[in-house]
């Protein structure tokens, strides 16, 4: 059983298992994301291109979405163990849901980027943008220049994921490497317990079922996050 003290360093990388008892959809599950959209035709930048406006709208159904869930006993775990752990604890989540920030977690990396966020593709300019006029179908223009279409903050497919060097600096560095709510299909995020391992970190997971990288975790919960989550932190604590 993993062990912390408050000098222990921790990187957590968290997946949509651990959103998905907030009743956001989790993607490779039966009933997934991907059963209704085929990747390619949503989260590529040449679905952007081929196809905008299904594109904008299947992300704007995600966003609105963002206003009817709340964060769960996961989430709020995380909190305490970063309320104990402080700037030791590293939460890395491929999520693009803003549970986490929501719940009061603060050292996070949004590593696929952030539904809450446009970016405009002239000026480069990031902005926040859940108002309900921000929420229709209709494409936002840029508040900063003179770009009628921003487009989604996310990672799409043959994209680069955000903050990788920080990401890795911190695996490389850390006591112990969580993964929570992921089935390791997705890469490089799914290779962060590589590093970790060969760095001599303790590999702990926590999924509904066995990930792809199951075999290198060192301790692993199966079941659900929301249930196992609480128990798990207040034993790691007390
Ligand atoms: N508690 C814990 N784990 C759960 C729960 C739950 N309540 N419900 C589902 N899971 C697990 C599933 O068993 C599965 O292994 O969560 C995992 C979700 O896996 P995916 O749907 O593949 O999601 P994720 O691993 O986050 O996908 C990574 O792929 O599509 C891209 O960019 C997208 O960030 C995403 C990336």
């Amino acid at each position: 059983m993993v062990e912390f003290s408050p000098d222990t360093k921790v990187v957590i990388l968290t997946g949509a298992g651990i959103s998905a008892e907030s009743g956001i959809k989790t993607f490779r599950a039966s009933d997934g994301l991907w059963e209704n959209h085929a990747i390619e035709d949503v989260a590529t930048p040449y679905a952007w291109e081929r196809d905008p406006e299904l594109v904008w709208n299947f992300y704007q159904g995600r966003r609105s979405q963002l206003k009817e869930v709340e964060p769960n006993p996961a989430h709020q775990a995380l909190v305490i163990l970063e309320q104990y752990l402080g700037d030791n604890l590293l939460l890395v989540t491929q999520n693009v849901d803003d549970l986490h920030s929501r719940a009061g977690s603060k050292n996070l990396i949004h590593m696929h980027g952030e539904l809450r966020i446009l970016r405009c593709e002239e000026c480069h300019e990031t902005f926040d943008m859940m108002e309900k006029e921000h929420l229709t179908d209709q494409y936002v223009p840029c508040p900063s220049c003179s770009n009628q279409r921003l487009r989604p903050h996310i990672v799409w497919f043959h994209e680069m994921p955000f903050q990788l060097p920080e990401i890795y600096a911190a695996v490389e560095e850390c006591d112990v490497f969580m993964t929570i709510g992921t089935s390791g299909h997705v890469y490089p995020a799914a290779g962060l317990i590589d590093v970790a391992k060969q760095s001599g970190a303790l590999c702990v997971g926590v999924n509904l079922d066995e990930p792809m990288n199951y075999e290198l975790h060192d301790e692993f919960h199966q079941g659900k996050a929301g249930e196992l989550l609480p128990n798990l932190v207040n034993e790691w604590l007390s």
